[in-house]
């Protein structure tokens, strides 16, 4: 394997969040530490894992999950009991707990729903067992992610050709997720296959997550990134340097409204402006169809410090001013040409279409 081939191995395989040997904790690596320090923590209590999640240490709606399957995991295997009724109630006040830490990615109730399944699957049964059952499922969750970011990066490639420029916001890349990502997934692919496309990452204001961490592994990749403030967006793609915009996804209504980081949705109606096809991937995990509307997603408020102080040397406003801090924004579905998952892609009209998706997802689970 020559050079360029191992350093895209090394950012598309990247080991963000693990499970340790022992099962006894998950190691990931501190994403607010990135791109200057890749540091590794080892987290082993509820307040660990709880604080990973909120602080964004691990972040990205995939990761998100993933770590609080592993997460409850562990902890239930810290449970003292013999008893079932007791093991269930000690486990719900995990799940609780760790599913209070951010409202909004859908994946993180819907791996520890997943894994609250397991348990009321194995009711009855030795609560040792049950802990081995939840260890299994936490590794299956992560297993399954590799290979839904694989199907849509494969459904994302057929959507844009060799050359292309590419608008993308926040870092839906293999940080996020496990191995290629999601809207950064098909741009790994493509490369891995010899082809070159041309990067524009928003910066994303106010935690900088296309900075730090997709403008990072674009570059460690060997793909072509240049990176652009959020505001830039609108001469990039008025100069014709935009092909296809791709974004990722924290929670899709089932009439296909998509929640996203903060500025999503500025990006979405500059496409629409600009003709520029505005694509949204995601693993069906992503997608939630017991939530009718975007209106229905609820928006996480994080605190006005990362707007007023965070990242400067010195405060950029004064004590006094307030700032609304809103972590997401919801996409409308007219202004989103596809949604691309790992059963195939979604479009117009969404009611329809992700139904259909999730036909498909039923027929193909048979198949396997
Ligand atoms: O607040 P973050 O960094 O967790 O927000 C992440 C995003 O908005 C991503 O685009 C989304 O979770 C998809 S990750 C595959």
């Amino acid at each position: 394997m020559d050079n360029q081939a191992a350093n895209l191995k090394a950012v598309t395989h990247i080991n963000n969040v693990r499970l340790a040997e022992d099962g006894k904790s998950v190691v990931i690596i501190d994403q607010t530490k990135l791109p200057n320090t890749t540091e590794y923590l080892t987290l082993k209590t509820a307040e660990d894992f709880y604080d990973a999640i909120l602080d964004l240490k691990v972040r990205g709606a995939p990761a998100i999950g993933i770590c609080a399957a592993y997460g409850i995991a562990v902890l239930a295997s810290q449970i003292g009991t013999d008893d079932f009724g007791e093991f269930l109630k000690e486990f719900r006040k995990y799940k609780d707990y760790l599913n209070s830490s951010r409202p909004t990615a859908v994946n993180l109730s819907w791996a520890l729903n997943r894994m609250e399944r397991t348990v009321l699957d194995h009711g009855g049964k030795p609560v040792e067992q049950i802990k081995a059952a939840l260890l299994n499922e936490s590794r299956s969750i992560q297993e399954e992610d590799m290979q839904m970011c694989r199907a849509i990066s494969e459904y994302g490639l057929s959507l844009i050709k060799d050359g292309d420029g590419i608008l993308t916001h926040c870092n839906a890349g293999p940080l996020a997720t496990s191995r290629y990502g999601t809207a950064l997934g098909p741009l790994f692919l493509g490369k891995e296959r010899g082809m070159n496309f041309h990067v524009f990452a928003d910066e994303t204001r106010p935690l900088l997550q296309g900075a730090r961490l997709t403008s990072y592994e674009l570059y460690k990749g060997g793909i072509d990134v240049t990176l652009i403030c959020d505001n830039m967006a609108g001469i990039v793609m008025k100069n014709g340097w935009v092909q296809a915009c791709l974004v990722g996804c924290d929670r899709i209504a089932a009439n296909g409204d998509a929640a996203n980081k903060i500025g999503t949705s500025v990006v979405a109606v500059l496409a629409n402006y600009y003709k520029i096809p505005f694509y949204v991937l995601g693993p069906t995990s992503t997608i939630d169809m017991n939530c009718p509307t975007g209106d229905d997603i609820e928006i996480e408020l994080r605190s006005p410090d990362e707007i007023r102080t965070k990242f400067y040397a010195e405060p950029m406003a004064l004590k006094g001013v307030s700032c609304y801090n809103p972590a997401f924004d919801v996409t409308p579905a007219g202004l989103i040409t596809a949604i691309v998952t790992e059963h195939g892609i979604a479009r117009a009209p969404y009611e329809k279409s992700l139904k259909e998706i999730f036909r498909k997802k039923e027929r193909d689970a048979l198949h396997d």
